[in-house]
């Protein structure tokens, strides 16, 4: 897991106006509290209370801040705490009481959160969704928890080679005999690397979406796959002109094993909203058999290289995937899930946020990081 790029906390639904309870919501294996203040805009903190752990999700919203349920200590938005009853009024409240706050952007009807110390100009970007919002596209949202680290899912997007096998709607269980996977050109930017690329595809079974396609026969079809970040993905399924498929699978780690993913999945074919139902059974059905190979792989925290499996060129994605994530490890960013894990039940930690820049003295300490040295002498020296 990593700090320092933009997560999903909840559907923008999810964080109502004027409710009375902020919602709690769990991410990179710590808890947070999101609420809208008076003029809509979200806020979300870190749950955890500076005074002695009060569980500030729980309490109440009171005005445009966040009250703990155990001794009334009253946070805003900024993270500061504003209002200390124990003291009385009119006293003066110790600047160290703050807790972390953190970037949030509503996009895409999603909540994202800046997880991470970052300055603004320094942030990696959310993923782009140009599909989304655009008259002649159509999208839907889904989400699900599965039992397993995130990054396995990445990989499981990026890899060429199981669609054959582990999706019967799109492959043929490697029953032709002129299977291959062709060789295909790793497209590297930033934040993330990607290939397009030709598939071999069985006819769409659902009546609508095969006319939609204009295809009535097995036929190669144009796709291509990335990821951007950690834990973001792109996938272009264009079956013709007349039906592109562009889904995009974004993965916020609740903790180390378990994964919560939303699907936005955007359609240029069949726009009636009456339609959604059909593409929404589709797509929950094909993850269905990802869910059913990804949940049980050993070991259950994806390798942080390949010394432990044998690659071979299909998996070249996957391996420039882990190159980038041992870039970011390098830059001090990924956590220590040990130290965290062994800890859990004696230190409450916090992901830092962009204010402990400008301020010292916090608290809660901020999350064990694995030291970058590590990542950066295994890097490729790649620029993001
Ligand atoms: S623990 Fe939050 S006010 Fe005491
Ligand atoms: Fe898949």
């Amino acid at each position: 897991m990593f700090i320092n790029f933009w997560y999903i906390a909840a559907q923008s639904g999810e964080v109502k106006f004027g409710s009375e309870r902020p919602l709690k919501v769990m991410m990179l294996g710590h808890h947070f509290a999101l609420w809208r203040d008076g003029k809509g805009r979200i806020h979300c903190i870190s749950d955890t209370c500076s005074h002695r752990g009060g569980a500030l999700a729980d309490g109440r919203i009171r005005g445009d801040c966040v009250e703990c349920p155990y001794h009334g200590w009253t946070f805003n938005g900024d993270g500061a705490c504003v209002r200390l009853p124990s003291l009385g009024p009119n006293a003066k409240i110790p600047e160290r009481t703050r807790v972390d706050a953190y970037p949030v952007e509503e996009k895409y009807g999603l909540v994202w959160v800046f997880l991470g110390d970052l300055p603004e100009a320094e942030r990696p970007p959310i993923i782009d969704i140009p599909e989304y919002g655009h008259p002649e596209w159509r999208s839907i949202i889904l989400q699900a928890d599965w039992k397993i680290d995130y990054k396995r899912s990445i990989e499981n997007t990026i890899d060429p080679a199981h669609n054959e096998f582990t999706h019967p709607t799109h492959g043929f269980l490697g029953v032709r005999d002129d299977y291959e996977v062709k060789d295909f050109t790793l497209e590297d930017s930033p934040w993330g690397t990607g290939y397009h690329n030709r598939m071999f595809a069985p006819t769409l079974a659902q009546r609508d979406m095969r006319s939609a396609s204009g295809r009535e026969k097995e036929a190669w079809i144009n796709g291509g796959v990335g990821h951007v970040g950690p834990h973001c993905t792109w996938v272009q399924i264009d079956a013709s002109d007349s039906m592109k498929i562009h889904n995009y699978l974004l993965h916020t780690p609740i903790h180390e094993t378990l994964d919560r993913w939303y699907l936005v999945a955007t359609r240029n074919n069949l726009l009636d909203s009456r339609y959604d139902s059909t593409f929404a059974d589709r797509s929950a059905y094909i993850a269905g058999q990802d869910q059913y190979v990804l949940e049980p792989l050993h070991p259950k925290l994806t390798p942080h290289n390949n010394a432990h499996e044998f690659f071979v060129p299909a998996d070249k994605a996957i391996a420039r995937y882990r190159e980038y994530c041992r870039d970011w490890e390098g830059r001090g960013w990924r956590i220590d899930v040990g130290k965290l894990r062994a800890d859990r039940d004696t230190v409450a930690y916090a992901i830092p946020s962009p204010a402990r820049r400008q301020h010292k003295g916090w608290v809660l300490p901020a999350v064990p990081l694995v030291s970058g040295k590590a990542g950066a002498s295994a890097a490729t020296g790649r620029q993001g």
